[in-house]
């Protein structure tokens, strides 16, 4: 595995990234150690609409986090809510960190698989999306909005960290997100549990991100 400069500034660290997956994909970014997101735990947003019992999500059943990278997130939903919870990334290296970190936790409920989010199949009580959204390109929106309501079961949730809300780029990932994006793709068929500024960010992400709560009809 090779690895990136340690001089390289964040802004340089992002274009590489974004070159990278340009030309190469998210394997290989993984492959050079281009993960700058990855800040080593899970969402204090995530785990906080977890733990207040204000929304009564299931507590048996089964959660996927689609590009769940090394699983922070993951590992959240299946400790805090005891769900077997599927993280799913389509890049196979992704899953060397993923599978240290699910044996270094401890965690057994929680399962990495490679594999790409537009093409899977299921039913799921819940699924979480934090980066993964504003790591696809804008034309895909659609699409993941429409796999997103074949994936959730009647009843189940979805979980949106919208991350990173910066003024507006036409380039990406991260591509530009707000709320509304994520509301219009997903369409009629949801209810609005949550839609709000977290309590609770990580020092990097106050006044830039928006959690949304909706639960499939
Ligand atoms: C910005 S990273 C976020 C990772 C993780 N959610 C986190 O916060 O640490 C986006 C991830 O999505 C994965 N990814 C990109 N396209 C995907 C797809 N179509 N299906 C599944 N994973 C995908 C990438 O490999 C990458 O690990």
């Amino acid at each position: 595995m090779t690895t990136i400069p340690a001089n390289l500034s964040r802004d340089e660290i992002q274009a590489r990234l974004r070159a990278t997956v340009a030309t190469e994909g998210w394997d290989a970014a993984w492959k050079t150690g281009l993960t700058p997101w990855d800040v080593g735990n899970s969402q204090p947003p995530l785990r906080d609409i977890l733990t207040s019992g204000r929304v009564n999500f299931p507590t048996e059943g089964t959660a996927l986090v689609p590009g769940c990278g090394t699983g922070y997130d993951a590992v959240a939903i299946a400790t805090e809510l005891g769900l077997h919870t599927i993280g799913v990334d389509i890049s196979a290296t992704s899953l060397v960190a993923s599978n240290a970190y699910k044996h270094e936790v401890g965690v057994k409920n929680v399962k990495f698989k490679a594999g790409d989010f537009f093409t899977m199949e299921g039913d799921f009580d819940l699924i979480y999306d934090y980066l993964f959204f504003v790591a696809i390109s804008p034309e895909m929106r659609p699409a993941w909005g429409e796999q997103m309501a074949k994936l959730v079961k009647p009843g189940g949730y979805l979980i949106c960290l919208v991350y990173p809300m910066d003024p507006p780029v036409d380039y990406g990932p991260p591509y530009y997100v707000r709320p509304n994006h994520v509301l219009e793709v997903l369409g009629e068929g949801w209810e609005k549990l949550v839609d709000e500024v977290p309590e609770n960010s990580l020092e990097a992400h106050k006044g830039r991100e928006s959690l949304l709560v909706l639960k499939r009809s």
